[in-house]
């Protein structure tokens, strides 16, 4: 029997309603594509519950389905526990950085946390993915693009190139 190690990613944002759901399509589709799926465990969720329970924010899933990628799942508050279930947190910006630092509980635990786009190598340092949430339509075509751009660099990376 083959055995492959699972490398298990959780993309977090605020809300888990738009960033966040749009990186992991992402990611999931780049996965896909790469037929890679056996190989990784992918999810997503928000720093804060308000809007756990809910499906993608529409303006985003829209974005993402007229780009060829579904997105799914339900919003749900990243837990302490989480920390045991994944190999690599991507924060999509300082704040939720700092938030997920906080409820680390070991240094192991903070140490799987990085902002998102620190995988784009033609990002800038410390660059975020900005919340789209309280913009117009066009904030969600550059959140779809620039969670393109970091996804490719985190699979490079965890491909091992
Ligand atoms: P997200 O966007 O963090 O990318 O899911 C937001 C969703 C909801 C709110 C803010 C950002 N909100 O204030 O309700």
């Amino acid at each position: 029997m083959l055995v492959v190690a699972v490398t298990r990613v959780c993309f977090v944002c605020l809300g888990n309603i738009c960033r966040s759901p749009t990186a992991e399509g992402v990611f999931r589709h780049l996965v896909e594509e790469a037929g890679l799926s056996g190989a990784f465990e992918i999810d997503s969720a928000g720093t804060a519950a308000y809007h756990a329970g809910e499906s993608p924010d529409r303006r985003s899933a829209a974005t993402a389905r007229r780009r060829g990628v579904p997105l799914g799942g339900r919003a749900r508050q990243f837990v302490r526990e989480d920390f045991g279930r994944f190999d690599h947190v991507l924060a999509m910006d300082r704040a939720n950085l700092e938030a997920l630092r906080r409820l680390a509980p070991s240094e192991k635990a903070r140490a799987k946390v990085r902002l998102l786009r620190d995988h784009d190598p033609r990002a800038p340092a410390e660059a975020e993915v900005p919340d789209p949430y309280y913009g117009g339509p066009d904030g969600f075509d550059d959140v779809f693009d620039i969670c393109m751009a970091a996804c490719r660099g985190l699979l490079d990376e965890l491909r091992g190139r």
